[in-house]
């Protein structure tokens, strides 16, 4: 055993205990350091004891305040729905194409829109809209329109898709030409298109005009009733490269977009299609 004492030659006390000639000192905590660090314990007990806080195997102890930031979140948005009851009245209520661009209903659709996309089309369509090339999403910002850029028909499209299960989806079907032509009308076809809108001579505008135009057009500008792209401009869905062509015209593609009617509330649909339309491309 070994003694507190006080060390005349450098004036501290230490604990008396010696490791190799070096000497223990014994300095004590100071007493509000003590003080805060008890207190701190005695805070953290009473913490779990009123807020959620031990995890158990299904959940966490519930707190004796009944707090939940769930149950605060969802308070937040209630709150927040009855601030723009009003708008999302109007805004469900009101003709689409006759909403006024300087309005104050405008800016809330563009804004609630804007946030609805971020969350739900950006994953295809691209953050900033602009699609993603060749994949078959297409841009939303310039004024090429597969089925219709007026917001009425940007807002039927977003309701209820493209070649989905739902009835009243948008729908067509390019047929697979891989069994019908050969390899050599094919390769045909593909000059002819990348053509337009003039298009080559010979056998292939003959099969174009026969079996794409009643589609495309007669100069391959598309038709919107049916979802069929313009193929004589430079904007393309699936690319215009011979390699992109060709694969369009054998195997043909199908794209899809889900009816998001069956997902999101009216007023966000309605919201997203004014945001869309808002982009630039809309006509
Ligand atoms: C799973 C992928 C996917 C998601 C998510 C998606 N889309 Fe689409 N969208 C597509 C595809 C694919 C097409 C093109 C289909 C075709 O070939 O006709 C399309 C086409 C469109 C068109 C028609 C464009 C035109 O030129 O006529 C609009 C408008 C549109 N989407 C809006 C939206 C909005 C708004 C959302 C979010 C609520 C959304 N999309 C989410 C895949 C998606
Ligand atoms: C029944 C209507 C229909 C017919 C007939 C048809 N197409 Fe299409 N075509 C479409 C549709 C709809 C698309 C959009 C792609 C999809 O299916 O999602 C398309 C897409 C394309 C594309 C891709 C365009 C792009 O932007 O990437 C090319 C190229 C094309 N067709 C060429 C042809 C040629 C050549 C023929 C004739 C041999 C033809 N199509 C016949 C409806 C048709």
């Amino acid at each position: 055993m070994s003694e507190q004492r006080y060390d005349e030659e450098t004036g501290q006390y230490t604990t008396g205990h010696t490791y190799d000639g070096l000497e223990e000192l014994n300095t004590p905590l100071p007493r509000w350091w003590l003080w805060t660090f008890y207190a701190t314990i005695i805070w953290g007990i009473g913490y779990t004891i009123a807020y959620p806080a031990w995890p158990l195997i299904s959940g966490a102890t519930q707190g004796v305040l009944g707090y939940s930031s769930r149950a605060v979140v969802a308070e937040d948005i209630v709150e927040h729905e009855a601030q723009n009851a009003a708008l999302v009245e109007e805004l469900t209520g009101t003709e689409l194409a006759s909403i006024d661009p300087a309005s104050d209903l405008h800016r809330y659709a563009v804004a609630r829109g804007g946030a609805v996309f971020r969350a739900q089309c950006s994953q295809c369509h691209g953050s900033g809209a602009a699609g993603v090339q060749a994949a078959g999403y297409p841009n939303l910002l310039d004024n090429a329109w597969l089925w219709g850029g007026t917001v009425d028909e940007i807002a039927y499209t977003v309701e209820f898709g493209i070649r989905n299960d739902n009835p009243d989806s948008r729908y067509s079907e390019m047929p697979a030409y891989g069994d019908i032509f050969t390899s050599d009308q094919i390769a045909g076809l593909v000059e002819y298109v990348q053509a337009l809108p003039q298009g080559t001579g010979g056998e292939a505008a003959e099969l174009f005009a026969d079996n794409c135009a009643a589609c495309h057009g007669e100069q391959g500008e598309g038709m919107p009733e049916i979802g069929a792209p313009n193929i004589a401009d430079a904007i393309w869905l699936y690319g215009g490269d011979a390699a992109a062509i060709t694969e369009t015209i054998t195997n043909a593609r199908f794209g899809v977009m889900p009816a998001w009617g069956e997902r999101l509330s009216d007023a966000d649909v309605r919201a997203v299609s004014i945001y869309v339309h808002s982009l630039g491309g809309g006509e």
